[in-house]
């Protein structure tokens, strides 16, 4: 959407920007342009089908123009709104850190199956590269008695992650630490989704994640299983007798990872499949 603020309806403006959308190759054009115009004017999908012939004001103008120019750039829609919805709520998200993904929510069906909230109360979680802090947060607000503590190792993503945690009134303790480098005690959940791409993904991922997500919260190591490895071996010492680890995998990883969970000494490893169809979840106990 190009030019001086020309009395230009809301649905127009939805036209112009799925125009320019498709005309810079991305698939969900349409959609991206109606959760664009939408955040820019405040108005949710049904007020905009009624409010189509409005005019946009001379700042909704500028600010559909801006948020336009973003995308079609190749900027992801959750970083141009800032927020990215999961499980129950909104997190703030930035450059620093992964936009939570829905694969992940798959973490807290399996937490709450093995540790029914009603029957566990102070729980102690601990959550491995917390990032936004979505998983973290989300699985407080299930375990409401809980104490938990999130790591990362990357400063500006626990800011995310403690500004969140704030913006929702929860608490939670935040530590910047190489995996369980600075860690201590024992608890009863130990969660992560750490990152699990290989070299050769890496080669071939998309602009939009290769540009986007920090390089941190993707790269696994050569074969993507780094990060399982340490956490396999160094998990147990940090496990209360029961306790389960509950790891988020790339979809090729099942047999691997359930390899290296066994050869550190786990039990009761079990592979879950997300909404696809595909490996996702994989919950392990001592
Ligand atoms: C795939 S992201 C997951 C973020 C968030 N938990 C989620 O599911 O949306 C992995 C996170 O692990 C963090 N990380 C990477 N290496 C780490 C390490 N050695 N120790 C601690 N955290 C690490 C990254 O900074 C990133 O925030």
């Amino acid at each position: 959407m190009r030019g001086p603020h020309s009395g230009i309806t809301l649905n127009s403006a939805r036209r112009l920007l799925t125009r320019d959308f498709e005309a810079a190759g991305i698939e969900t054009a349409a959609l991206d342009a109606r959760i664009l115009v939408g955040h820019c004017t405040g108005l949710s999908a049904a007020q905009m089908i009624a409010a189509g012939t409005d005019v946009l004001t001379p700042a909704q103008f500028d600010a559909v123009t801006a948020a336009a120019k973003r995308r079609a750039d190749g900027e992801p829609v959750d970083l141009i709104l800032g927020y990215r919805s999961f499980w129950k709520d909104r997190f703030a998200i930035s450059q620093d850190v992964l936009s939570p993904r829905p694969e992940t929510e798959g973490i807290i069906e399996q937490a709450i199956t093995l540790i029914p909230p009603a029957q566990n109360q102070g729980i102690k979680i601990l959550e491995l590269g917390v990032g936004s802090g979505a998983l973290i947060l989300s699985l407080l607000r299930e375990y409401e008695t809980a104490v938990a503590t999130g790591v990362d190792i990357s400063s500006a993503a626990l800011e995310v992650a403690s500004g969140n945690a704030q913006a929702l009134g929860l608490s939670c303790d935040f530590v910047c630490s190489d995996w369980f480098e600075n860690i201590e005690g024992r608890y009863d959940l130990i969660v992560s989704n750490p990152p699990y791409i290989t070299d050769a993904e890496m080669m071939e991922l998309s602009d939009e994640v290769a540009l986007h997500d920090p390089h941190l919260a993707l790269h696994g190591g050569v074969d993507g299983l780094d990060p399982y490895r340490t956490i396999a071996a160094q998990a147990g010492a940090y496990l209360n007798m029961g306790g389960h680890l509950i790891l988020e995998i790339g979809y090729q990883q099942g047999a691997d990872v359930n390899a290296i969970l066994k050869a550190a000494g786990f039990g009761a490893v079990n592979i879950h499949k997300d909404l696809s169809g595909h490996d996702r979840i994989v919950t392990a106990a001592l």
